[in-house]
């Protein structure tokens, strides 16, 4: 029939451009879950954003980490919390003084966003954060990553994070070639589908300190990782190192 080779060459090219249909080898993802959580309760860090679930407070330190190492932000974050111990406080104050109070972690625009997101979440939402996706990508100032983060850290959802560091090692991992900053969508999508059910928030600390501690940018302590039998990456080449 006529009309048969187009439709099948039209499938054929439709499957040949989309997104890769197994985003990950099941066997390598339950390896993954499984030793990332271990290596995790063995090695992760006791940092004091983890003892808590206060919407507020897991928005103020992944505010700060943004752009700052943790060990500069964990004397920060005590101090702000202490001064402004809740969005209302936080709205409250003028953002000058908010201003002086951030401004060892450096001069910009952090503050000023989160003011605003304690002002609009007073005004709006009578203090609590919400943690409906959308909502949450509506304040300006929470991106995709921080919403992930509080959706995972304070209201204990499985949401994927892709920064930087996780960017690195779910692209080493399960990758191993070409641009990570190119393949975004790819690994926003691995992130989200590597989660282990209901176990979001351990998942994506771990995944932290893997990336902090262990999967380094430069260097990476292969010889150390529990991965290495199946990463895409091993042995590391550092002349073809991605960062
Ligand atoms: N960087 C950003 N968020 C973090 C977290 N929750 N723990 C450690 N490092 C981080």
């Amino acid at each position: 029939m006529k009309s048969a080779k187009p439709k099948h060459n039209q499938k054929r090219a439709r499957a040949k451009s989309a997104a890769p249909s197994v985003l990950v080898e099941p066997g390598a993802k339950r390896r993954f879950q499984t030793r990332l959580l271990k290596w995790y309760r063995a090695y992760g860090r006791d940092l004091p954003w983890r003892n808590t679930s206060d919407p507020y407070k897991i928005l103020v330190s992944e505010v700060m980490l943004q752009q700052t190492q943790v060990d500069r932000v964990i004397p920060k974050y005590h101090e702000f919390l202490e001064l402004y111990p809740s969005f209302q406080h936080l709205a409250r104050t003028p953002v000058e003084e908010v201003r002086k109070t951030w401004y060892p972690l450096g001069y910009n625009i952090r503050p000023h966003r989160l003011h605003s997101i304690a002002c609009e979440t007073v005004a709006r939402y009578g203090g609590a954060l919400p943690n409906d996706p959308e909502e949450l990508l509506s304040f300006k100032g929470i991106g995709r990553y921080t919403a992930g983060a509080v959706r995972s850290f304070a209201f204990n959802e499985d949401a994927p994070i892709l920064d930087t560091n996780v960017m690195r090692v779910l692209h080493r991992v399960f990758v191993g070639q070409g641009d990570p900053k190119a393949q975004k969508a790819r690994l926003w999508a691995l992130s989200e589908a590597l989660i282990p059910k209901g176990k979001g928030y351990d998942f994506n600390q771990a995944l932290m300190d893997f990336g902090a501690l262990l999967c380094i940018a430069r260097d990476p302590y292969c010889l150390l990782c529990p991965m290495k039998s199946f990463c895409k990456s091993y042995p590391f080449d550092e002349k073809k190192r991605d960062r």
